[in-house]
């Protein structure tokens, strides 16, 4: 049995991370954490394995394991070219999933496999194959936030970074897009193409409201507001921009507000906020309680015995690997 204790060792080791981290953890708290970290970072090594973690992680696992750290497109996009035997999915089920169709060859392990998705969990293959013969010839361009049942029944899947894109891409006037409502309502007024969709929401963004942006700003005279395009109309409608995890965070490098609220998940702001010190970051704030099932006890563990693993029918992934594999060809 590992020796998890805060040694001299482990201090050293961790103290790059910990000057970072300094204003989130405790002293005392980050005695806990510290060891989990050294002995995760000691055993990836160990195995060849690789860490791949979404903005959504606490920053204890953001800054101190992970090798590459994005939104969903660039998670799949590293996840396609990853040399490691072994990937460890820090965040949830179908970004697993999403790495194990790209990858077949690699054991892709997911810390706790309760880590789900409101998006993901509204919508059924079978809904899709429905879908089709109610809207024949439309394509059907599908989140990422979704089984690889669904992405297997779809034309191209999409994230939140490149949806405009991959819609304005196709050889089509009007496209069905599953099944987030508010990504569909939002590429819908950056686009001429009819958007049908799906009524599926994100339970995280679907609870922010426009009053809530009028507080932020009466509150924080001169705030900048940027807001995930999983948000309801209103929200974005009230925001100052609207984008993905990752061009929240590009846009913060270039436009450096003084003071900034991410209308996104919480942790996002903890994990920006620790390389970004000359902007204020007021915080929303709004846990994902999937994203919160990903600690670093769950990632030793998972990483140790190499489980829970995540598998994919092989005639599942092929299909559903040609949707992805088309994203990312179109968002190149
Ligand atoms: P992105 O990181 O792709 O913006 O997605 C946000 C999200 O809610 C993922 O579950
Ligand atoms: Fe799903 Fe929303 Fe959680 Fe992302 S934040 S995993 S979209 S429930």
């Amino acid at each position: 049995m590992t020796n998890l204790s805060y040694t001299a060792d482990v201090a050293r080791d961790t103290a790059s991370v910990y000057a970072l981290l300094k204003d989130q953890y405790t002293a005392d708290h980050w005695e806990t954490l510290a060891p989990y970290i050294a002995e995760i970072n000691r055993l990836k090594h160990e195995k060849n394995a690789v860490i791949l973690a979404h903005n959504y992680m606490t920053p204890d696992i953001f800054h101190g394991i992970a090798d590459i750290v994005g939104d969903s497109l660039a998670l799949a996009r590293e996840a396609a070219k990853t040399t490691g035997d072994i990937i460890v999915q820090c965040g949830v089920h179908f970004m697993a999933e999403t790495s194990k169709v790209l990858c077949m060859d690699k054991k892709v392990l997911l810390p706790d496999l309760k880590a789900g998705c409101s998006l993901a969990e509204s919508i059924t293959a079978n809904d899709v194959r429905l879908l089709r013969e109610r809207y024949p010839g439309v394509p059907i361009v599908t989140y990422v936030n979704t089984s690889a049942e669904v992405k297997a029944e779809s034309d191209v899947c999409c994230t939140s970074g490149n949806a405009v894109k991959i819609v304005n891409a196709l050889d089509a006037d009007e496209v069905l897009m599953i099944p987030d409502q508010y990504l569909a309502q939002y590429v819908q007024t950056k686009t001429k193409k009819k958007i049908h969709y799906w009524a599926g929401s994100c339970m995280v963004h679907e609870r922010f409201t426009a009053n809530d942006i009028t507080r932020f700003r009466a509150q924080y005279p001169g705030v900048q507001v940027l807001a995930h395009p999983e948000c309801p109309p209103e929200v974005l409608t009230a925001s100052d921009y609207t984008g993905s995890t990752q061009q929240m965070i590009e846009h913060l490098e270039t436009h450096k507000p003084a003071k900034v609220v991410l209308i996104t998940e919480c942790s996002m702001s903890d994990n920006v906020a620790a390389t970004t010190p000359s902007t204020e970051f007021v915080r929303s704030c709004q846990l994902c309680p999937h994203m919160k099932r990903i600690t670093l006890p769950k990632i030793l563990e998972c990483l140790r015995h190499e489980t829970p693993e995540i598998l994919v029918d092989p005639a599942i992934a092929v299909r559903a690997r040609v949707a992805v594999e088309r994203m990312l060809e179109l968002s190149k």
